[in-house]
């Protein structure tokens, strides 16, 4: 009994913290909130572009999620800014989509 309890404790604690996605697997895709609209960012098809994971997350990978760090603290560039700042930036070097809408999708 006492071992179901602490089982069923570990596993709420792993769903309720998010840290499943934690885990060091890319995700196929990654659905980035917004209130400009949602952005569904392909992250294994990205992945293959670019040198390494430290590309993107240049900070490594025991926080994996920008909004764990961007938007927090006044010193850090906004959310928003950070994420244009990587993906539009690219998308003007790269030749990828740059309308608003081909990222934001209402
Ligand atoms: C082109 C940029 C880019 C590259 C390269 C990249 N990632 Fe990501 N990754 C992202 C973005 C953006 C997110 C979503 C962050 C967010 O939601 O705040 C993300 C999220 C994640 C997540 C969290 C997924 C979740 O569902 O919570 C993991 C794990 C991850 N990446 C692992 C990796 C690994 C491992 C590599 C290297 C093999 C890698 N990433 C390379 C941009 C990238
Ligand atoms: C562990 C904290 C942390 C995480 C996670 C993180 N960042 Fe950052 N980021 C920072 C800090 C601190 C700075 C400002 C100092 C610097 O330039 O390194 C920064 C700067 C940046 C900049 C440069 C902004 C400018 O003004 O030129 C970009 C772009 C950026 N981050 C994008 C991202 C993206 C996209 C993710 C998620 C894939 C991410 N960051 C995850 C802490 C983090
Ligand atoms: C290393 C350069 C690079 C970075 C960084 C990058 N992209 Fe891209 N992205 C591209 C290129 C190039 C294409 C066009 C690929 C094609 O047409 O096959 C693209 C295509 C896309 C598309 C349209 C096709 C699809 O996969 O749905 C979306 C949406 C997108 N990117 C979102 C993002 C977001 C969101 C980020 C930041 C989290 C980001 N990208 C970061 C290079 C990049
Ligand atoms: C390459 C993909 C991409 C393109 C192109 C893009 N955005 Fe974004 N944008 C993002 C991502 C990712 C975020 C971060 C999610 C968030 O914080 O809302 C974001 C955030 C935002 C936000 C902040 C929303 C909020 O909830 O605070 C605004 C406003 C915005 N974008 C407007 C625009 C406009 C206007 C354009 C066209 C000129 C544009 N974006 C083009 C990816 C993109």
């Amino acid at each position: 009994m006492m071992k179901i309890r602490i089982c069923i404790t570990l596993i709420c604690g792993v769903l309720v913290s998010g840290n499943i996605g934690y885990a060091l697997t890319p995700p196929e895709t990654v659905k980035i909130t917004s209130k400009q609209g949602d952005v569904l960012f392909h992250h294994q098809e990205h992945q293959a572009a670019v040198n390494g994971c430290q590309d993107c997350h240049h900070e490594g990978l025991d926080v994996p999620r920008c909004r764990d760090c961007h938007g927090i603290d006044r010193l850090i560039p906004r959310l928003k800014h950070a994420f244009h700042r990587q993906c539009r930036n690219c998308h003007i070097k790269d030749d990828g989509p740059t309308e608003c809408t081909s990222c934001h999708k209402k």
